[in-house]
């Protein structure tokens, strides 16, 4: 049987999860693919660590070049993480005319467009299925399922800590903070959370799937971004009140004119497919315009649902490998000719509707001052609801608006901010209820 070679760079959870397919699963990927992927290195830097999978020790190395240099190596596969050495690693293979697999979606959503072009330049492929929630085969499905549709939307969990997170303060009630202390000490959020709560993590994977819906250049700037860390369960109780639910989702819609790319908490009603989308898995929900509505849903981490993804890279470039072929589909799903900015409305130039929670006296007139503002700038109110009565201190006002026009929104509560009868800063989410 034919043999395609595979040198793994990291060791780590995923590292071990592909490992541990390309072993148990040998007969299976043989049976489809007509060749065996053979484990030829797997680089780290810790090699003595057992990691449960029964490798040939003759196949760990800490030496980088053994398994990027090796000439017999077809595909090599990063699983380092972070922007270096990893990048450096990737270049160097796609110099030395291997393909590439990677699951670095940071690295992607900063410099994808220099390592598609290089690995472009070398007639390479490289691979990153497992850069986008893990598991779900989100990747292929854009860039080869839906390959008929122009991609009108999509709205994505595409972070499972923060969902993680969400969905206990809504199902317990607690503080983010506590929350977030559990999930740590259970392993579902890292030490330093910072990427997965403030939403740096979605808007990576966003930046991937902006650039394969519409042929976009990759751009991480262009995504607005805001995180789940000021979530309050004060907020929680008038959202569930009020029949929606919260996610931070990352969203993505075209007008046909410009394209929208934000990442923010946002609600949904809560019986929509997505707002029951809970505990750390993710979901994608796709609007095509011939298909119509898809989504797909799964495990966005983890050790075999990311080796899943990784292998099914290795089995599609080998397929291309075996048969010769080389860019029969792009990196990004266009042809890079094709490739080309669109414009990305900023968060001002967007509408939305808006949930309002103000922190206010509780005195006569109160009220009225608030909404003259906002009707003075052109914001519609659907409906108002205020809890308890406190006549020294603040009660909260919550308000469901009409669509209204970021810019608006960000004058009118810059200036009822300002009031004396206003206490703390208005709290701001937007609302997606179509869905
Ligand atoms: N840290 C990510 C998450 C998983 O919480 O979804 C890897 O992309």
């Amino acid at each position: 049987m034919k043999k395609i070679c595979v040198g793994l760079l990291g060791f780590g959870t995923v590292g071990s999860g592909t490992a541990k397919i390309l072993i148990e699963n040998r007969d299976v990927i043989e049976a489809r693919l007509g060749a065996t992927l053979e484990l030829k290195w797997i680089g780290d830097l810790d090699i003595e660590t057992d990691r449960g999978v029964s490798v040939d020790k003759k196949v760990l190395t800490t030496d980088v070049n053994q398994v990027i240099s090796d000439p017999e190596v077809d595909i090599v596969v990063e699983l380092v993480g972070g922007y270096e050495p990893a990048k450096t690693f990737i270049l160097q293979a796609i110099e030395n005319g291997k393909h590439v697999v990677t699951a670095n979606k940071a690295l992607l959503a900063s410099y994808g467009d220099e390592i598609f072009s290089a690995a472009s330049d070398k007639g390479v492929e490289v691979g990153f299925e497992a850069s986008v929630c893990g598991g779900i085969p989100l990747i292929r499905s854009m860039k080869e399922g839906l390959i008929a549709n122009r991609i009108q939307g999509f709205f994505g969990i595409l972070n499972g800590t923060a969902n993680y997170i969400l969905t206990k303060m809504t199902n317990e009630g607690s503080p983010f903070s506590e929350v977030l202390k559990e999930a740590q000490a259970l392993g579902y959020a890292e030490a330093d959370p910072t990427f997965d709560v403030e939403g740096v993590d979605a808007a990576h994977k966003l930046t991937i799937l902006l650039s394969i819906a519409y042929g976009v250049p990759i751009d991480f700037d262009a995504v607005y971004t805001e995180g789940i860390s000021k979530i309050t369960p004060l907020d929680i109780m008038f959202i569930k009140e009020f029949g929606y639910r919260i996610k931070l989702l990352a969203i993505s819609k075209d007008d046909g004119h410009a394209i929208e790319a934000r990442v923010h908490p946002t609600l949904i009603p809560e019986n929509s497919l997505l707002a029951n989308v809970n505990e750390a898995y993710n979901a994608l929900y796709i609007t095509g315009d011939a298909v119509g509505n898809v989504m797909l849903y799964g495990p966005g981490a983890g050790m075999m649902p990311t080796g899943s993804a990784v292998v099914s890279d290795l089995v599609d470039i080998g397929r291309n490998v075996l048969t010769g072929a080389v860019g029969r589909v792009p990196c990004m799903g266009y042809q890079p000719s094709n490739v080309k900015p669109r414009l990305i409305k900023s968060p001002e130039d967007l509408k939305a509707k808006y949930y309002f929670r103000f922190s206010a006296h509780d005195r006569p007139g109160v009220l009225s001052r608030i909404s003259g503002i906002l009707g003075k700038h052109e914001i519609s109110i659907k409906s108002v609801h205020q809890k308890g009565r406190d006549l020294v201190g603040a009660v909260p006002i919550v308000m469901i608006t009409h669509e209204a026009k970021g810019a608006a929104v960000h004058l009118a509560l810059s200036e009822i901010d300002e009031l004396d009868v206003v206490k703390d800063k208005t709290v701001l989410i937007r609302i997606e209820d179509w869905i």
